[in-house]
């Protein structure tokens, strides 16, 4: 299996805070690889290293080959990047928001028009393509902002909590998406979450982090299975393995995100 992304040992501190303890994984194309923990635990330090918008301290990533650290304009090439904050205008359509994004990417002429229509038909968003992004709703944001993140073909794409603030039916078309994209691409898709249902319906490999340790990985059922119970669900596996209970509800920060959604768009 072709290898796409290498963490080997990873550190990265702030000031005396170590966020990330020395952290290793790998993901192979084609699979949807969920970073899972508690808020603080280190999910978002991580996938900013990987994009290269953050330095390691110590230890060696590759990215579609390409060291994070020597070769981060080859591993941006290779990437798309949905971050936790917002990523699109709402004051432009949707059409609009990807076209920036298109021309940025160098992307041109008859190509660059069928990829952006190729995607908008893709998140299901044809109807709503010529609307301002205003008056979307966070679900189509979310799938408009995924579009955009792919519109070059990426062998890689990096999301940072893309369910958070969303309803459970928002929730599930950004999961829908993320299958057939994994479906109809060789792609291997990071994602970080909170969400236990999350993890174990859209990812077919974990890996629980914890207090910036990576505490175990593998899929839903071989983690099921350590836990010694058949019946387990991946809050029993989390529990498990970290000690701790996750909050089912929102947090403080997904809270306000949806707040600097809302403000921004409003
Ligand atoms: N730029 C920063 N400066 C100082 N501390 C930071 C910074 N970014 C993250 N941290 C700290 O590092 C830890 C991990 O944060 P983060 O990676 O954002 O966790 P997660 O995404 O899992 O919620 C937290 O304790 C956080 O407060
Ligand atoms: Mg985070």
């Amino acid at each position: 299996m072709e290898v796409i992304v290498e963490v080997e040992h990873l550190k990265k501190s702030f000031g005396k805070h170590i966020a990330v303890k020395g952290v290793s994984f790998n993901i192979t194309a084609g699979e949807v690889f969920g970073l899972l923990g508690p808020n603080g635990a280190g999910k978002t330090t991580i996938v900013r290293m990987l994009t290269t918008l953050l330095l390691p301290d110590s230890g060696r990533a590759t990215v579609c080959g390409y060291d994070v650290r020597r070769q981060a304009a080859r591993v941006r090439q290779c990437i798309g990047y949905v971050p936790q904050a917002l990523s699109v205008d709402g004051a432009l359509t949707g059409y609009e928001n990807m076209m920036i994004f298109a021309k940025l990417l160098g992307l041109k002429g008859r190509e660059r028009e069928r990829r952006i229509a190729e995607l908008l038909h893709f998140m299901q968003l044809d109807d709503a393509a010529g609307r301002l992004v205003r008056t979307y709703s966070g679900g189509m944001v979310r799938r408009l902002e995924i579009g955009q993140a792919v519109l070059h073909y990426p062998r890689v794409l990096f999301l940072d909590e893309p369910t958070v603030g969303l309803d459970p039916v928002a929730r599930r078309g950004v999961w829908e998406i993320l299958a057939k994209l994994r479906r109809t691409s060789r792609m291997a898709i990071l994602l970080t979450t909170h969400y236990m249902e999350e993890a174990d319906t859209v990812c077919n490999r974990i890996g629980i982090l914890n207090r910036g340790e990576m505490v175990v990985t593998g899929t839903p059922e071989e983690l099921k299975a350590l836990v010694g119970n058949p019946d387990a669900s991946m809050d029993d596996v989390f529990t498990y393995f970290t000690g701790n209970f996750l909050d089912a509800g929102g947090d403080f920060r997904g809270i306000r995100q949806v707040r600097h959604i809302s403000r921004r768009l409003g």
